[in-house]
């Protein structure tokens, strides 16, 4: 899957992919990553890509022509089965989304800053709009870093099977269970003796009623409760 991200601030994603996961990814080529710094598409040599907004109000919006010239170029050089906007009034992000994004090919992820974009670009352009949360970044580049890793971790061979996506909260609609390493007694915190038993079948019994109990007390919005 190849990611291409289009960003004012190309830095601040440098870090989140190049460790772990994401990192492993790449170097296994299951992934591509590519930043492309919206200056270079500036509309003039001072290196502008906002202006103010038609109708007064505090805040700049960023300009429809960079943004057209560097979607454009990318998609001279190949077909994207989606552009995503990252936008704190888009769609919110879930599991579900995740998996759907995750059988895409080419994907373009658009990082928002100041207002937002010219709405015209949305039009244009725009494919989805995901939003991570109910709040407001400084940015859309943690809401693309965020996107981009949950996608990647659940692409077939990039996680080894010890650490199987499918055991983790949400892909089967419930939290996940909780878990314990060694030791099996620390100061009298004792592991509950079922997982001790080496009796699987019943391991799994009581990690799915621990993992409904969880999501009962926790989020019973996941069970229509
Ligand atoms: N940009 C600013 N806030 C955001 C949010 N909550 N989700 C995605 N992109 C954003």
């Amino acid at each position: 899957m190849r990611f291409d991200i289009i960003t004012c601030q190309p830095d601040l994603l440098e870090s989140p992919f190049s460790h772990s996961i994401v990192k492993r990814a790449q170097q296994k080529n299951l992934v591509e990553i590519h930043l492309h710094d919206l200056r270079k598409f500036a509309i003039n040599k001072y290196g502008q890509i906002d202006d103010y907004a038609f109708g007064g109000g505090a805040g700049m919006v960023m300009m429809i022509e960079p943004i057209d010239k560097c979607i454009s170029a990318l998609k001279a050089e190949r077909n994207y089965d989606a552009v995503i906007y990252m936008t704190p009034d888009g769609q919110t992000l879930n599991q579900q989304l995740v998996n759907q994004f995750s059988l895409l090919n080419n994907v373009i992820i658009l990082c928002g800053h100041y207002k937002g974009v010219d709405e015209r670009v949305r039009q244009q352009f725009v494919t989805h709009e995901i939003s991570i949360g109910d709040y407001v970044l400084s940015g859309g580049e943690l809401g693309a870093a965020v996107l981009a890793d949950a996608i990647i971790r659940i692409i077939p061979g990039v996680l080894n099977d010890e650490s199987s996506a499918l055991t983790d909260s949400f892909q089967d609609g419930l939290l996940a269970p909780p878990v314990y390493t060694r030791p099996a007694d620390y100061k009298g915190l004792k592991v509950p003796d079922i997982l001790l038993s080496g009796d699987q079948p019943k391991i799994e019994e009581w990690r799915f009623e621990q993992a409904i109990q969880r999501t009962k007390q926790r989020r019973p919005d996941l069970l229509g409760e």
